[in-house]
């Protein structure tokens, strides 16, 4: 068949430019080092200063980081960082947005007011960071968007209804971002991680016993290799990296668990 030859340099991120939201904590910080390690421009964003700024000034490699501050539930902060870090790098390649946070509250009791709050970031930051990224992917030919959804939108999580709601929508925008912008050549895919980071731990405070003994039967036992979550700059990484490149270049619309086999997705 007349097929070009297999391109095994397809993984190297020189040359990309990508913005990294969330940069300050967890994965949105492994992500980072990891681009960075690749030989990537990367300009890291969070709402969180002075850790964004340290975790990129801190990052080494081949390639580069700046921090620019942002509200990613915010439409006049996200355009105007992206629109800075466009002119930083002279154009964008890909988006990885970590960015989100994470509250435990029920489904009998969840308050309107923390439902609006966990949407604002997690599924309105995704929707105006995704937007506003296509727009520069698109005239640069094309590039890749990695969300990040979660198996708490998978199935039912009694500790965090309005976190596992959000993140069922950024499943459902997922897919369907990806059908819109694949003929801008632009894909979109979201990991669905678990991995030990400050969001992870803090999820298991405020909690009851009972929850508690509920959540560790749900997560860690049902993680086929090892029982244990992920660290995020050995196990998240080197797919952030595989999600930027031109090796993932025929993957768009898929929700990836990068979790040790807690989750099937169909
Ligand atoms: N840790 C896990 O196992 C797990 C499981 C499933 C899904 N996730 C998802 O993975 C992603 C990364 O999670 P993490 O565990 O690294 O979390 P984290 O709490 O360690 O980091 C989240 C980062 O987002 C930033 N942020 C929060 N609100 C922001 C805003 N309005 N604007 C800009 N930045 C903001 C925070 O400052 C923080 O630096 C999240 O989307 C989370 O929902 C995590």
């Amino acid at each position: 068949m007349g097929s070009d030859p297999v391109d095994t340099e397809a993984m190297d991120l020189k040359e990309k430019r990508i913005i990294v939201t969330g940069c300050a904590s967890g994965m949105g910080a492994a992500t980072v080092r990891a681009y960075v390690r690749a030989g990537a421009q990367v300009v890291g964003m969070d709402i969180s200063e002075a850790a964004g700024n340290e975790v990129c000034v801190a990052a080494e490699g081949s390639g580069t980081a700046t921090f620019l501050p942002v509200d990613v539930a915010d439409t006049d902060r996200v355009q105007g960082a992206f629109a800075a870090a466009v002119d930083l790098m002279g154009g964008l390649d890909a988006l990885a947005h970590p960015a989100a946070i994470h509250a435990a509250n029920s489904a009998s009791e969840v308050s309107a007011s923390a439902w609006d709050h966990l949407f604002a970031v997690n599924v309105r930051g995704t929707m105006l960071t995704n937007q506003t990224a296509h727009k520069y992917l698109k005239s640069a030919g094309g590039g890749a968007i990695v969300n990040f959804g979660s198996i708490s939108g998978q199935r039912p999580e009694p500790s965090a209804a309005a976190y596992s709601a959000t993140k069922g929508a950024v499943h459902a925008w997922t897919r369907t971002a990806a059908g819109t912008w694949g003929a801008d050549n632009v894909r979109v895919n979201a990991v669905l991680p678990a991995i030990r980071t400050p969001m992870f731990l803090a999820a298991k405070e405020g909690i009851s016993e009972e929850q508690l003994t509920e959540k560790y039967w749900r997560n860690e036992q049902s993680i086929a290799l090892g029982q244990e979550y992920g660290d995020p700059d050995r196990d998240l990484g080197p797919v952030m990296v595989f999600l930027a490149s031109d090796a993932s270049r025929f993957i768009t619309g898929q929700l990836i668990p990068v979790d040790g086999g807690q989750c099937n997705v169909r």
